[in-house]
């Protein structure tokens, strides 16, 4: 994956798209969504919708072709005109200046294969471009990656840290739902000399929709409401991704990452635990300040003196982060909420879309 980080929070200039003159004609983004059928297409269809910088141009679905996008999507009755299509390479090389694929993993990958000699802008949202060495995708995924040569073109999408690479990047990675509320909660601390990142816990938990439409035991009423579902410990693919990204110079970390379902319909809390290094001298107080620092610039997120939830950011694409430190046991907790098809997927999605084509980073969201 190219430039991962390194150019973090460099200045970024982008503003070709912006209208110098207020008589000159305005050039929408023509906008195209694969895999529209599902949960992240249908916000992101929510979000284009109302974005003054957009036409959307393209949806598709493979299993429900010439049928209005609206009987998939209730809520979009009546605002959106446009029939799903079949996949379409040709056409979304003329029509389109922008795809976001919105397909399960490696099911992206099979699309982009094809459209990525086009001049088109792509947005990943699934997994297929996050892990920068292809071997990972076996052990993590259990595939083979079916275009491992065109990896690394892609730029990992997590609009705070990667800002400048984004702005230049035609292909973009954008992260996954629990990995965005992981590395914006770590990654300030980073950088900070003494402590140890070696091996990192991290407790999580997912609204229902984290799992998409496809019906499962995680996502049935019975199963779901009144109840909290552990599942996959130390096994989930999002490990690799928050692993990849907070390997910092020469150090790498182990996280044990383990997952659960809320019977909520959206929204992450996430808790990272990381020990406090030998003689700490920093109290809680300064880590937050410090935090506040370093995302003093990122409109979308916020940290905070008490303990974030998640009815706090449902619905938005805000990220809310708190600090608690614990000297008897000697951890440092970092609580990070977010709305994991907000801020976990489509918000992002069109966040990254507004720094790929110069629009100002909040339209539309
Ligand atoms: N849900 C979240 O909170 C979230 C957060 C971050 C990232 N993501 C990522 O965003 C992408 C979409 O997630 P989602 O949860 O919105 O998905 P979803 O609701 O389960 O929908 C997936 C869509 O992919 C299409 N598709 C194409 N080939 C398919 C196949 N072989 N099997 C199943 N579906 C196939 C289906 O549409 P057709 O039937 O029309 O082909 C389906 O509507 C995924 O890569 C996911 O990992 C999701």
């Amino acid at each position: 994956m190219k430039r991962l980080f390194l150019l973090h929070k460099m200045p970024y200039r982008n503003y070709r798209h912006r209208r110098v003159n207020k008589n000159m004609p305005y050039n929408k983004t023509k906008v195209g969504i694969i895999g529209g059928r599902s949960v992240v297409a249908g916000e992101l269809l929510r979000l284009l919708l109302a974005h003054n910088n957009v036409e959307i141009t393209y949806v598709e679905s493979s299993s429900k072709p010439d049928t209005p996008v609206g009987s998939e999507h209730p809520f979009l009755q009546g605002k959106v005109s446009l029939d799903f299509s079949q996949f379409d390479c040709d056409f979304i090389a003329n029509n389109c200046d922008l795809v976001f694929v919105s397909r399960p993993h490696m099911q992206s990958a099979t699309v982009i294969e094809q459209l990525h000699r086009e001049q088109i802008k792509i947005i990943d949202m699934g997994a297929d471009f996050r892990l920068q060495d292809p071997g990972l995708y076996p052990a993590w995924y259990n595939v083979e990656h079916p275009c491992p040569s065109i990896i690394s073109e892609f730029t990992y999408g997590l609009s705070e840290i990667n800002k400048a690479q984004i702005a230049s990047s035609k292909r973009v990675a954008n992260p996954g739902c629990y990995p965005t509320s992981v590395i914006l909660g770590c990654f300030p601390i980073l950088k900070v000399d003494g402590w140890d990142f070696s091996r990192i816990i991290v407790d999580s938990y997912s609204g229902v929709s984290g799992a998409g439409k496809k019906a499962s035991d995680k996502n049935h009423f019975l199963n779901n409401y009144g109840n909290v579902i552990p599942y996959r410990f130390g096994e989930h693919p999002h490990t690799a991704e928050m692993e990849q990204a907070l390997c910092w110079g020469s150090k790498s970390t182990k996280i044990l990452f383990f997952p659960h379902v809320l019977p909520i319909e959206r929204g992450i809390i996430s808790t990272v635990f990381i020990p406090l290094p030998p003689g700490n001298k920093s109290t809680q107080k300064e880590l937050t300040e410090l935090y506040q620092n370093f995302y003093r610039k990122d409109v979308f997120v916020r940290v905070q003196e008490g303990y974030p939830e998640i009815k706090n950011v449902a619905h938005t694409n805000f990220c809310n982060i708190g600090l608690k430190i614990d000297e008897r046991t000697g951890y440092l907790a970092i609580t990070s909420v977010i709305d994991n098809i907000m801020k976990g997927a489509a918000g992002q999605g069109v966040q990254n879309m507004n720094i790929m084509e110069g629009y100002p980073e909040k339209e539309g969201l």
